[in-house]
């Protein structure tokens, strides 16, 4: 019976998959640039304008930039590996498919579930802090929500009068989730087309950031670069560098999204890769730059406790554009709602998988005659995501999508040192380079990453795969079909 979790799914069923036409299948109408566009859609995001200004602020000063880099080495070693697989298994379902095909039934639904904490989670989390900006935004205009409605019930706010009250509900949080899901119903290619409007308005938003703050950076700001540790281990100094790389990393969560939407490309041997790794390489430049120059406009110390738009609002303050203030928000408003979008996209192709492989009951993988879409499964990730984001505050959500996510790396890059020992030759339109050496920097680099994390966090993961196992012993593992 042991044997039946390390049972695989055989590489020729994936391959059939991947080539299957007809009334049951995703539609194949994106092609490399919408790739690459839903790889930005997914990672500019609240990690960019909100949690950068808190990481310089209080772990790494103006070398938040050095930060970047390490995110982005761990994320990219995880990329490369993600690249092999999606270009080889190019059908929906992401890393949930390749642990399948590489390490098992067991291995696949650990990752399947632990992959609803990236993307589930993950929008729920997103769509808070849009949920945040909208209020900033409408405030410019004196129209306010009360507060009550725009917070879960763990959370308070101390109104001007200075009474404090707890959240209900957050409400537009809810707003946002739904929208962005009947987007999704509406079509694969409907959304990419939106998402690309999208992605240009805040990618051009972040260059005029850089471009007219360049020219107002005052060098005295990078004074120190490195400032020296306070004597707390992860505030500033080296320890502070990687602690805010560990907290940064959250901005670049999203890459991988692009493989859950193999089955939809129309050629993923040779445009999966290029969708990851290009959209990976050019958020990290962007994120460099923009780190630079935001602390460049500011000195650190004014970051300092920040969240939410104040550190981007702070930095503007010094140049003479006070009017970028309020289209930054409109972008990240934007902005956050194609990470959304994405996110969903992502979560709903995993369970198709699974629920194609029997793990799951069949109303995820029921396809809409119309629109083409696993319109079922949209409907109940919005009830579940809306859920989560209406009643859970956001750092509880934001570390719980971190450590998810993380999990699902290090898997993935275990994942290619299997493959390479079990299927050597199978083709693939993408090689991982210097493996093991890639694969086993990425698993250090992640796992280090997670080791950062809170232990409240690494509890609720454990519980979170605690229920998944109960439900695999009791449904997924007598229905899976390999
Ligand atoms: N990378 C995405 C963001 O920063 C999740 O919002």
């Amino acid at each position: 019976m042991a044997s039946r979790y390390f049972s695989r799914k055989p590489l020729s069923v994936l391959f059939d998959e991947a080539n299957e036409t007809g009334e049951h299948t995703l539609r194949r109408t994106l092609g490399p640039v919408q790739l690459v566009a839903l790889g930005i859609g997914a990672i500019i995001g609240a990690g960019l304008f909100s949690i950068t200004g808190f990481a310089a602020g209080n772990n790494a000063g103006p070398a938040v930039t050095i930060s970047f880099v390490i995110a982005a080495v761990g994320c990219a070693f995880a990329g490369l590996c993600y690249a092999e697989f999606a270009s080889m298994i190019p059908v929906a379902g992401s890393a949930y498919t390749y642990s399948y095909a590489t390490m098992g039934q067991l291995m696949a639904w650990i990752i399947g579930w632990d992959l609803v904490l990236e993307y589930a989670v993950g929008a729920a989390t997103v769509s808070i802090s849009w949920s945040r900006y909208l209020v900033k935004f409408l405030d410019h205009f004196d129209l306010h929500f009360p507060a009550q409605l725009v917070m879960s019930p763990f959370d308070t706010a101390t109104l001007g009068d200075g009474t404090v009250v707890s959240g209900i509900i957050n409400f537009p949080a809810v707003v946002i989730v739904v929208l962005m899901s009947m987007l999704l119903i509406r079509g694969t290619q409907e959304s990419s087309f939106v998402n690309g409007i999208i992605v240009a308005l805040k990618v051009a938003v972040v260059l005029v950031f850089i471009g007219l703050g360049w020219a107002y950076i005052n060098p005295a700001n990078y004074q120190p670069y490195i400032p020296a540790n306070n004597g707390v281990f992860g505030e500033f100094g080296w320890s502070g560098i990687i602690r805010a790389a560990g907290i940064i990393f959250f901005a670049y969560i999203g890459f991988d999204a692009v493989s859950t939407a193999a089955q939809e490309a129309k050629n993923p041997k040779k445009d999966m890769p290029v969708g990851i790794l290009i959209s990976l390489a050019i958020c990290t430049v962007l994120y460099i730059l923009f780190a630079y120059v935001m602390t460049g406009l500011a000195h650190y110390t004014e970051f300092r406790g920040q969240d939410g738009i104040a550190p981007v609002a702070v930095a503007i303050e010094h140049t003479p554009f006070g009017w970028l203030k309020q289209a930054i928000i409109l972008a990240i408003l934007a902005g956050y709602s194609s990470v959304i979008l994405v996110m969903l996209l992502g979560q709903s192709r995993v369970f198709f998988s699974m629920s194609k492989d029997g793990f799951l009951p069949p109303v995820f993988s029921a396809i809409h005659p119309k629109f083409k879409t696993p319109w079922k499964s949209n409907l109940l990730f919005c009830l579940f995501v809306s859920l989560f984001a209406a009643f859970v505050p956001a750092r509880v959500v934001g570390e719980m999508t971190s450590i998810g996510t993380l999990f699902a790396f290090v898997l993935v890059c275990i994942g290619i040192i299997v493959l390479r020992k079990s299927q050597p030759d199978a083709p693939r339109g993408f090689r991982t380079p210097l493996v093991p050496i890639v694969p086993v920097l990425g698993i250090l680099t992640c796992f280090g990453m997670m080791a950062f994390l809170p232990l409240d966090t690494w509890l609720r993961l454990i519980a979170w795969m605690a229920i998944g196992m109960v439900i695999y012993v009791r449904y997924g593992k007598k229905r899976a079909r390999y």
